[in-house]
């Protein structure tokens, strides 16, 4: 007999887990506003640092504010030279996202504070520290597979910047940061930054809601974004459209594979729990992808391969059934490509712009005082009771 249970909702599709005042979506209308403003607006007009400002603290910052909020990051982007070790311990071959979550995981035991979960000043010390190493540890992640020296992060350089140089840049030769691709990057960063209870945001929460510290949260959270149903889908799609011209088959052929669901195929990069109408982010994020390789001066026989699967799935009736339009993850990794990032670099990026929606997620979480430890219930299907059976013994 079941107590108290009141529905079965596998993948939640139907169960709010919280109250939240941050990020407002209609998946109908392809709405998406951060704290109350649309998303086109942020990302015409503001930085990410703004928009991690606004999602953390609920208001856009006054100048002073941001100049404040801005200059703490960037004192605290060093990492401790021990954690460095931790990447000598892992394999070059490793995929940036397991890295991430392992060098997140670390932090705590370099911030005791980070235990006191319910002290402002820790929980504000600890946010700052996150959102400045989070983006040096994904670039020595990225140094590392590439077998190159990790740089020290240049204070002189505004956010974006340094994260491009710790990439890019090298000790033989000076880099100049392009501010095309600074701007592009400033913006789909923006774009990534929160997406309400998406399933690495539920993760944050479930973890945090056991009173487990930042690190710990957000490092559950990178693991969940991992997947390729969630953030991992922008690496799958450039693997995808790889495949695709490799196999010489051609789109239509491709769809019809996903269409008869032939070896479990899907169309990466379209879909979405919430969307049954075009992700706004996405129609951004082409517009990006346009401005990019435009400036570039890039001719990626992967953006047509994209364009012309687009266009086939947008006018079959398999995807107009189903509701299914691109996601975000689209047309990313064709940007992300253009700018020089590895495949496998691509979705410690999402990672880079979800932090700040992470983070404000929890500390909403953690500040309610309504808050209680998640703990889904279940419908028992297995055995009802047995004896277990006497005198069994093995030989
Ligand atoms: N390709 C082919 N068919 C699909 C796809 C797709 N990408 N997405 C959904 N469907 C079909 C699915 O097979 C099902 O068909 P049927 O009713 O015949 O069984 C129907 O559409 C409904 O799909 P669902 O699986 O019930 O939808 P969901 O809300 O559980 O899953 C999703 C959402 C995003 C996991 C899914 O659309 C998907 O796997 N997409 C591809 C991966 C992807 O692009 N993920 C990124 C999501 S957006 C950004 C992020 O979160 O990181």
């Amino acid at each position: 007999k079941q107590t108290g249970l009141t529905a079965l909702d596998y993948g939640f599709v139907n169960t709010a887990s919280t109250r939240s005042e941050i990020t407002y979506i209609d998946g109908d209308e392809g709405i998406l506003r951060y704290r109350g403003y649309p998303i086109e607006q942020l990302a015409k007009g503001s930085t990410f640092l703004e928009v991690a400002y606004l999602l953390i603290y609920g208001e856009l910052p006054t100048e002073e504010e941001y100049l404040a909020f801005e200059n703490r990051i960037t004192r605290h982007t060093l990492l401790h030279e021990d954690i460095k070790h931790l990447f000598d311990a892992l394999p070059f071959s490793a995929h940036p996202m397991s890295v991430l979550s392992s060098a997140v995981a670390a932090l705590a035991t370099y911030y005791e504070d980070s235990l006191d979960v319910h002290d402002p000043e820790a929980v504000e010390i600890n946010t700052i520290r996150l959102l400045a190493k989070l983006p040096v540890i994904a670039a020595y992640a990225h140094k590392k597979s590439v077998g190159q020296a990790f740089l020290y992060p240049d204070n002189s350089l505004s956010f974006v910047d340094n994260f491009l140089k710790l990439n890019f840049g090298n000790f033989a030769e000076p880099y100049e940061v392009d501010p095309v691709l600074s701007r592009a990057l400033d913006r789909l960063l923006i774009l990534h930054a929160d997406h309400e209870q998406n399933a690495s945001t539920s993760t944050v929460r479930l973890v945090g809601s056991t009173d487990a510290n930042l690190y710990a949260s957000i490092s559950a959270g990178i693991s969940a974004l991992y997947g390729p149903l969630h953030g991992g889908a922008n690496e799958a799609v450039l693997n995808m459209l790889a495949q695709i011209r490799d196999s010489g088959e051609g789109v239509q052929r491709f769809v019809q594979k996903v269409k008869n669901k032939e070896d479990g195929v899907k169309l990466m990069g379209f879909g979405h729990r919430v969307y049954k109408s075009y992700d706004p982010r996405a129609k951004l994020v082409k517009e990006s992808a346009d401005e990019v390789l435009a400036a570039l001066g890039v001719d990626d026989p992967l953006l047509e391969i994209a364009v012309e699967l687009e266009q086939a799935a947008l006018n079959d009736e398999y995807f107009q059934a189903r509701r299914l339009y691109p996601n975000v993850d689209f047309y990313t990794g064709i940007i992300y490509k253009a700018m020089g990032f590895p495949t496998r670099m691509f979705t410690p990026l999402f990672a880079i712009g979800r932090l700040p929606g992470w983070i404000a997620q929890w500390r909403e979480q953690n500040a309610d005082p309504k808050s209680k430890i998640g703990r889904p219930q279940q419908l028992y299907t297995g055995a009802t009771e047995r004896e277990y059976p006497n005198g069994r013994e093995f030989s």
